[in-house]
């Protein structure tokens, strides 16, 4: 009888729903805030330096994260071509995460150290020079284009009050570290860091 007067009154039935699905999701979400796997940082994780936290603002600017994912499941399909599956304890100093979902093109979670830094210049320069197959833009503007070094700082101090582990002095040099180099320079350096504490892409 009480379950008809629920299904019969669409206001009733929508505070319920509402209650079943918010209970639900609070049981999933809530442990994950306490869970030392997903909120402490692997052994021997560094936080950006200033030019790749720079070469990060220019990967999420540029729109990187629309065709690469950041994120490797753990599928043998995936750790055969990605290497290690990544962890929680990996991305703690990204704010925001660029796991992302859609792969036009590889997943980049592993790819520091895989490449030269020259292969990924030219690369970056004309994608077709290095991979005739390829269909992913140049980005050769990059190359002109130099770091505003007054803002490295205060995007450090920032991210400093959201738990990364920047020191005075870390910051105190961020400006001297990026003066003068290009966004090229910094997205090189961003990307050659990439997933490299837990080993990296044969
Ligand atoms: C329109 C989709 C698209 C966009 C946008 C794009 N890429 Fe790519 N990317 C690809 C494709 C497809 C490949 C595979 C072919 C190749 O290597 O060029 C690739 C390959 C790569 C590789 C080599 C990965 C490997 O494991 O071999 C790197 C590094 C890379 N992209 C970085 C970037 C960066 C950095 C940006 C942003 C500045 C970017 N991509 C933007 C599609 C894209």
């Amino acid at each position: 009888m009480s379950h008809e007067k629920v299904e019969t009154n669409v206001g009733l039935l929508a505070i319920f729903i509402i209650l079943v699905i918010s209970i639900g999701g609070l049981v999933e979400i809530v442990p994950l805030f306490f869970l030392k796997d997903t909120t402490e940082p692997v052994a021997g994780l560094k936080p950006y330096t200033a030019l790749q936290l720079e070469g990060r603002d220019v990967y999420i600017r540029e729109g990187c994260y629309v065709c690469h994912s950041q994120m490797i499941r753990p599928f043998r399909a995936e750790t055969e071509r990605y290497g290690h599956y990544s962890v929680a304890g990996e991305f703690v100093y990204d704010h925001p995460f660029q796991w992302g979902s859609k792969r036009t093109g590889p997943d980049l979670a592993r790819v520091g150290g895989r490449y030269s830094d020259e292969w990924h210049r030219v690369h970056l320069m004309n994608p077709r020079d290095v991979v005739p197959e390829s269909n992913m833009p140049g980005f050769p503007w990059l190359a002109e284009n130099t770091i505003d070094a007054s803002l490295t700082p205060k995007k450090m101090e920032v991210l400093r009050t959201l738990g990364v582990p920047y020191t005075d002095a870390d910051i105190a040099g961020a400006r001297a570290a990026v003066e003068g180099k290009t966004e090229m320079d910094a997205l090189i350096a961003y990307l050659q860091g990439l997933g490299t504490t837990l080993g990296s892409r044969r």
